[in-house]
């Protein structure tokens, strides 16, 4: 690749300890804006770049900070939040971020808060990233000690402390404002919006929570500017992207590239394309919760503006790939009970429904599924659908179901014409 990348990604590496990190610059943003830089400043140097939000939704990061109440009459502490709650499948990001370069999150963190005038800061980890953790309470005690983090940093008046908080392994909690209830020792559902957490968060005060590779782009855009991480992109939408593949592929793993590059690029050259003797199916091309795209989608773009037209999301831009030997109906039945499992009961069409779904399928997948049965799935994804749910748990879980209904039903009806799964000797 000819264009300079954003962040360093090392798996497998060890990872940058805090001299590391400052031999490859690190740090040399937090320097330049806390000497020369307002929070405002930095707010509109973030809105200008362009950065959508890495986590899944791709809201404008700079427009998200800006809501944010500033000046001495604003509500204090304010908080800053790293969603580091990694748990959407197929999804591994974030993990690499964490593993191979904390230092990156935590002057992205630092940097933030700065812009937002945040006083105290929570990184919000999932439980089973137990190598993360480790280095994580290495890296925040490394930066305390260097004057990075704590009061008055690098004497330039501005305070900010640091925690990390590891999750119990619910799936919800990556939900940022069940994750606030979490955090605040409380039951984590989700909470009305509005008011959003930038207005009324953590404790009720101005709260920000932004996912881990978001944070991560921010020291490279204050050292480099606007326009260079415009530049990084092949699209409408700026910079890189850390992008994955999973499935039968040869090489599955991530890469950062530009923002834009397509699907066939993706499976055929950075996962080294299908394995021998499978053909592709479909395409989860964000995690689960997102609609299956397929053989005919290879040269859609993969930015937020070219997923959604062809009728699916970027979400978290790492590829589940479904082969020609997997049957969908059972695919998709194992990502319902995923679904259903993580439900926090909290709305009834949720709780109630992602079981149901989830039983459907199964019968379907045994061979006693009837027609019916895919006339009432296919009326699920819309009972469970946009706007009649608490949050976008059930949404999500509905995009793949009613894809794969699309895409897939032939499928669906040889499981009851045959009164069995056709695939269950491999290769049909
Ligand atoms: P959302 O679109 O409701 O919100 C995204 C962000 O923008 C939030 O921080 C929200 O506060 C802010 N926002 C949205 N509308 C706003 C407005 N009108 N005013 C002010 N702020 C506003 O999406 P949500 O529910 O936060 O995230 C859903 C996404 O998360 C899904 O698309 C899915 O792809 C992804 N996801 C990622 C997971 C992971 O492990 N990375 C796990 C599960 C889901």
């Amino acid at each position: 690749m000819e264009r300079p990348l954003t962040q360093f990604i090392h798996p497998g590496c060890p990872p940058f300890d805090l001299r590391e990190y400052e031999m490859t610059g690190g740090y040399s943003a937090l320097k330049k804006a806390l000497a020369g830089m307002t929070p405002l400043e930095v707010q509109k140097l973030v809105q200008d770049s362009g950065l959508k939000g890495r986590g899944g939704a791709g809201f404008n990061t700079g427009m998200k900070w800006s809501f944010v109440p500033m000046g001495d009459a604003a509500p204090h502490p304010k908080y800053l939040i790293a969603n580091a709650d990694e748990m959407e499948p197929g999804t591994f990001k974030d993990r690499l971020l964490l593993e191979g370069n904390p230092h990156q999150l935590i002057e992205g963190m630092i940097l933030s808060a700065y812009a937002i005038q945040a006083g105290v800061s929570y990184i919000f980890l999932r439980w089973a990233y137990k190598k993360a953790a480790q280095l994580l309470r290495k890296s925040i005690h490394e930066a305390y000690t260097a004057g990075l983090l704590g009061k008055n940093i690098l004497g330039s008046g501005f305070s900010l402390e640091m925690h990390l908080h590891t999750g119990v392994g619910r799936y919800m909690c990556g939900e940022e404002t069940a994750l606030l209830n979490a955090l605040e020792g409380k039951r984590a559902t989700p909470r009305a919006k509005p008011p959003f957490p930038q207005v009324s968060g953590l404790y009720g005060k101005p709260t920000i929570v932004n996912n881990v590779e978001t944070l991560c782009n921010i020291p490279h855009i204050v050292n480099n500017g606007a326009a260079w991480f415009k530049g990084l992109s092949n699209s409408e939408d700026s910079g890189t992207k850390l992008y994955g593949v999973s499935g039968k592929v040869n090489t599955p793993g991530c890469w950062e590239l530009p923002m834009g590059v397509t699907v066939r690029e993706l499976i055929e050259e950075h996962a080294g394309g299908m394995q021998n003797g499978y053909q592709l199916k479909g395409v989860l091309p964000g995690g689960a919760s997102t609609d299956f795209l397929t053989a005919e989608h290879l040269d859609v773009k993969m930015d937020f503006g070219g997923v959604q037209a062809a009728g699916s999301r970027l979400g978290t831009g790492t590829m589940v790939v479904m082969d020609d030997a997997t049957c969908p109906v059972g695919f998709v039945h194992n990502l319902q009970h995923f679904f259903a499992q993580e439900s926090c009961g909290w709305c009834t069409p949720c709780r109630e429904g992602l079981p149901w779904v989830e039983k459907m399928l199964m019968s379907l997948e045994e061979g006693s599924g009837t027609a019916e049965d895919v006339e009432l799935l296919q009326m699920h994804t819309q009972l469970l659908g946009p706007g009649n749910t608490f949050c976008a748990l059930a949404p999500g879980a509905m995009e793949p179901l009613q894809s794969a209904l699309k895409y897939f039903r032939e499928d669906f009806d040889r499981h009851i014409q045959l009164h069995r799964c056709p695939y269950e000797n491999g290769h049909h």
